[in-house]
């Protein structure tokens, strides 16, 4: 596969087609987004779905429009507005992650990976993602979405979870200095609106042209789940 011409592709596609997203800065834009936004959406969207997910970050970024207003809220309040979204886990990892920025980084995010996964409650899917498209590091952003566009592209026949440390290196290929914030989310946006799990809809995919899934007459078989 051609990887240059492939990522040319995808990003002329999210140029066109990137969805508005309540904490997005349009594609291109130099000045980044807010990575408080940035962080916050990307817990909130490891739980749930982008339209379940806006209107909580909308009240969440209404009444903490900082990180250290976050920092400085009641254990309680958070919780009982994280209802709905479930997992209280991980409002409480938020909450420690916030009056950490706050109280140790006088409320300015980390801006690069590794410093971003220092925080406590922060993995590593949170910091590539934070890194990549709040600072435009060139980080390795992978998640469901992500595999299962790889998996289609190449064609990968080991099945998941076996082939999860192949396709991250696969999805690696991909990531270059030019614009990895954007690269990111054209990945994130391709698999949620055209990669899709169930009916891909191939003829308006920007790589059709290059993908081995698609080649094979059934690109949907792609990732391959091990049967039970
Ligand atoms: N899913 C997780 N993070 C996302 C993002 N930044 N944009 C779109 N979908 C996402």
């Amino acid at each position: 596969l051609d990887v240059s011409l492939i990522r040319s592709e995808l990003l002329a596609w999210y140029d066109r087609h990137a969805r508005s997203l309540a904490w997005r800065a349009p594609p291109g834009v130099e000045a980044r987004t807010d990575p408080y936004r940035v962080w916050l959406s990307e817990v909130m969207l490891q739980q749930t779905t982008t339209p379940h997910a806006t209107p909580y970050f909308q009240s969440f970024t209404a009444r903490w429009p900082t990180v250290s207003d976050l920092a400085g809220a009641e254990d309680g309040e958070v919780m009982a507005a994280w209802a709905g979204l479930g997992y209280y886990a991980r409002a409480r990892n938020l909450l420690a992650c916030a009056r950490a920025v706050a109280g140790e980084h006088g409320g300015v995010f980390p801006d690069t990976e590794a410093g971003l996964l220092a925080l406590p409650g922060v993995g590593a899917y949170t910091a590539a993602a934070v890194a990549a498209i709040a600072f435009d590091r060139p980080a390795n952003v992978v998640d469901g979405n992500v595999e299962r566009v790889m998996a289609r592209l190449f064609a990968v026949e080991t099945p998941v979870p076996a082939a999860r440390p192949a396709l991250r290196r696969l999805a690696g290929l991909f990531v270059t200095d030019e614009r990895p914030g954007d690269w990111a989310q054209a990945l994130m946006d391709l698999g949620a609106t055209v990669c899709r799990p169930k009916s891909p809809l191939c003829g308006q995919c920007p790589a059709a042209d290059q993908c081995l899934g698609l080649a094979s007459g059934a690109p949907e078989r792609f990732p391959v789940k091990l049967k039970k």
